[in-house]
């Protein structure tokens, strides 16, 4: 089992091709697929310049089977796991990547008998013309959020790949206060530099202290009343972390805002108004934030 395990691609954005460089440079089995193959070069921080393998087309008599990662934007996984049940066996482990909630309820819907798994990266790149450039290291966490059938072995194997193929990954038992500390990091960072168009160093301003702490306060009583377990202290203490550590990268949603993009926002703030509004909590910073960035993109 150990050499046969392959690693499923599906996409060609900038963390899929970084998953793909160190697939390549570990010599991990894998292979990306893509609707409109390109050929890239990703200029990366630990293995230089890389020229990836074209990626596969998928068709009718394509079937994925160990692992099938999807490093997509959040809006594009419903579909893209719709397209998908005709191909994915019954047995493959699923591993969702992306910014931003609310996925992992349709995925287990569509695949009541897979392994569903749920990751977040903090690891940073962007696309220039064909060049993918990885621009920070980052720590990616991963973990179990619906069981399938298949073997505590197996598992167990799928895991120890995706810690060779993920950026400084660990798998973690309780992955949801990550995934909700991960998403109270891009409900401050991500509106906030698209709004004002700001590199992400600039919201260590006074200036946006109040706002941040309001944000962040309102995320809080809505995990609270879902009984995620994060606390304030460390919630703001991680927001002010990844500021400093990203202060002079552009935000994925204000490069999307400035190039024209849809944004994940529907998933990140708009996610939490979502979710607040069913347990009927006021979330009004959240709900400004969401409705700013789609006044920004053009959809009011
Ligand atoms: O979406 C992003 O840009 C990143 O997740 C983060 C951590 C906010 C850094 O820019």
């Amino acid at each position: 089992m150990a050499t046969k395990t392959k690693i499923n691609l599906i996409g060609q954005g900038c963390i899929s091709s970084l998953i793909a460089t160190r697939c390549c440079c570990e010599k991990l089995r894998f292979t990306q697929f893509a609707r409109t193959p390109e050929s890239l070069t990703v200029e990366h921080l630990t293995y230089g310049k890389i020229h990836l393998p074209i990626p596969q087309q998928l068709n009718q008599d394509t079937r994925l089977d160990d692992i099938v990662i999807l490093p997509l934007k959040a809006y594009a996984i419903t579909t893209v796991l719709q397209q998908l049940q005709a191909v994915i066996e019954p047995t493959c482990c699923i591993v969702l990547l992306h910014n931003g909630l609310g996925t992992i309820e349709i995925a287990k819907q569509l695949y009541p008998n897979n392994h569903i798994v749920a990751a977040i990266t903090n690891t940073a790149a962007f696309r220039s013309n064909k060049t993918i450039k990885h621009t920070g290291h980052g720590s990616t966490y991963f973990g179990t959020v619906h069981s399938g059938n298949i073997s505590t072995a197996t598992i167990e194997h799928h895991y120890s790949m995706l810690e060779k193929a993920l950026y400084d990954a660990q798998m973690l038992t309780e992955i949801l206060p990550a995934l909700w500390t991960k998403l109270a990091v891009n409900a401050v960072i991500n509106p906030l530099t698209a709004i004002h168009d700001l590199q992400n160093g600039g919201l260590s301003a006074p200036s946006y202290v109040k706002l941040i702490n309001q944000i962040l306060s309102e995320i809080l009583t809505l995990a609270k009343a879902k009984q995620i377990n994060i606390d304030h202290s460390t919630l703001l203490k991680t927001v002010n972390t990844v500021i400093y550590d990203t202060q002079d990268n552009f935000s994925s949603m204000q490069q999307d805002i400035e190039h024209g993009r849809r944004t994940e926002i529907d998933h990140i703030n708009g996610y939490i108004v979502q979710q607040a509004e069913k347990m009927g909590l006021q979330v009004p910073t959240n709900k400004r934030l969401w409705l700013d960035i789609q006044k920004l993109e053009g959809h009011l």
